[in-house]
């Protein structure tokens, strides 16, 4: 009877989990299909063989604010980046740790006592690798650094390869994009965040070429995000606030390597200005779909950073390729 009990109790857990993303409801608390909450902030998603893949920072346990830091440095222990699929982008199943932080030696890149943040995969067809980009910093960000990892399955494990400031460069918050010919490209916060660089990766996306050029000059954007609609290119940000969120930005360019035009907030109505309480992370071309894009944001919690939520809202290019955003409170990728 027992036994009867314990699994229908579990069917249950699976149900609630299942029901509960059923559509996108951005803000909300977001359940894997084993009923936990998903923990996979600062993410991005890769799609492989039919499949999304989202890897993002695992955020787990207290959060506290490092003494002596005169801005807003909250910080929990970093946890590693996670790993889930998906078939709908609804339903998520927990692939595990893709890539583990490290407990006992202090001094690596991964230790606990680290910052591993902002984690982008994408797959190299030419050496059947999938490669890993992440913002490293000390706990102080003065580090400064992009970490590379490589593995041989999309769920990991990553076998972390080290750490580098690109051609010389500081690198915080990042992004990487993957253009259609396959070169893919680094786009980082430089220069005290001031301003944001994009660099082309080698052709094994394991190292930076020395095609690296200043954008967004003394604009202080982070949080890049990147699309390609129409032939040309868009480059989501958000302002330097630390956890607090602020209002995005978008630029435009006719090719990555060119000039890039600055424009407004893409986000329109109430709470548009804070980016609805959050902070872009990654824009996603949902495979197969034409104009159909996906906005995704963290929605922090500085005093308690594993209650961060996410907000996934519809990204829409109107006919002359300007993009807007607009809350929902729920919605379906088929609307
Ligand atoms: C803003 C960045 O976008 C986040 O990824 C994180 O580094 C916080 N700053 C830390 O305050």
């Amino acid at each position: 009877m027992q036994r009867i009990f314990s699994m229908l109790w579990l069917l249950i857990i699976y149900m609630n989990g299942y029901a509960q993303q059923a559509q996108i409801v951005p803000g909300a608390v977001w359940h894997d299909t084993a009923g936990n909450g998903l923990n996979a902030h600062g993410g991005g998603i890769l799609y492989y063989n039919n499949t999304y893949y989202w890897y993002g920072e695992i955020k787990q346990g207290v959060t506290w604010r490092v003494p002596g830091s005169t801005w807003e440095n909250y910080r929990v222990n970093a946890g590693g980046v996670s790993c889930y699929s998906s078939k709908d982008l609804l339903h998520w199943t927990y692939n595990g740790v893709a890539l583990p932080a490290e407990k006992t030696d202090s001094t690596a890149d991964l230790h606990i006592s680290k910052v591993i943040e902002r984690p982008k995969v994408i797959y190299n067809k030419k050496t059947g690798k999938f490669v890993m980009w992440m913002h490293i910093d000390s706990p102080d960000y003065r580090y400064a650094r992009s970490g590379v990892a490589v593995s041989d399955r999309p769920e990991g494990p990553f076998r972390y390869i080290g750490s580098v400031r690109p051609n010389g460069n500081m690198a915080r918050d990042m992004t990487i994009f993957q253009d259609d010919d396959g070169r893919a490209y680094h786009f980082y916060s430089s220069e005290e965040n001031e301003t944001m660089h994009v660099c082309e990766l080698t052709d094994d996306y394991l190292s930076h070429t020395r095609n690296d050029h200043r954008i967004l000059i003394k604009r202080s954007r982070e949080a890049p995000a990147v699309c390609r609609y129409n032939n040309r290119l868009y480059l989501f940000t958000s302002g330097c606030s630390g956890w607090t969120p602020n209002a995005a930005a978008y630029a435009v360019a006719d090719s990555i390597m060119g000039q890039w035009t600055e424009h407004g907030n893409p986000c329109k109505g109430a709470d548009a200005d804070s980016t609805y309480h959050a902070q872009t992370t990654y824009v996603l071309a949902v495979p197969g779909r034409k104009n159909c894009y996906i906005f995704m944001a963290d929605r922090w919690n500085k005093n308690n950073l594993e209650d961060s939520r996410y907000v996934w809202l519809p990204l829409i290019f109107n006919t002359a390729g300007i993009p807007g955003i607009t809350w929902k409170d729920q919605w379906k990728i088929t609307e």
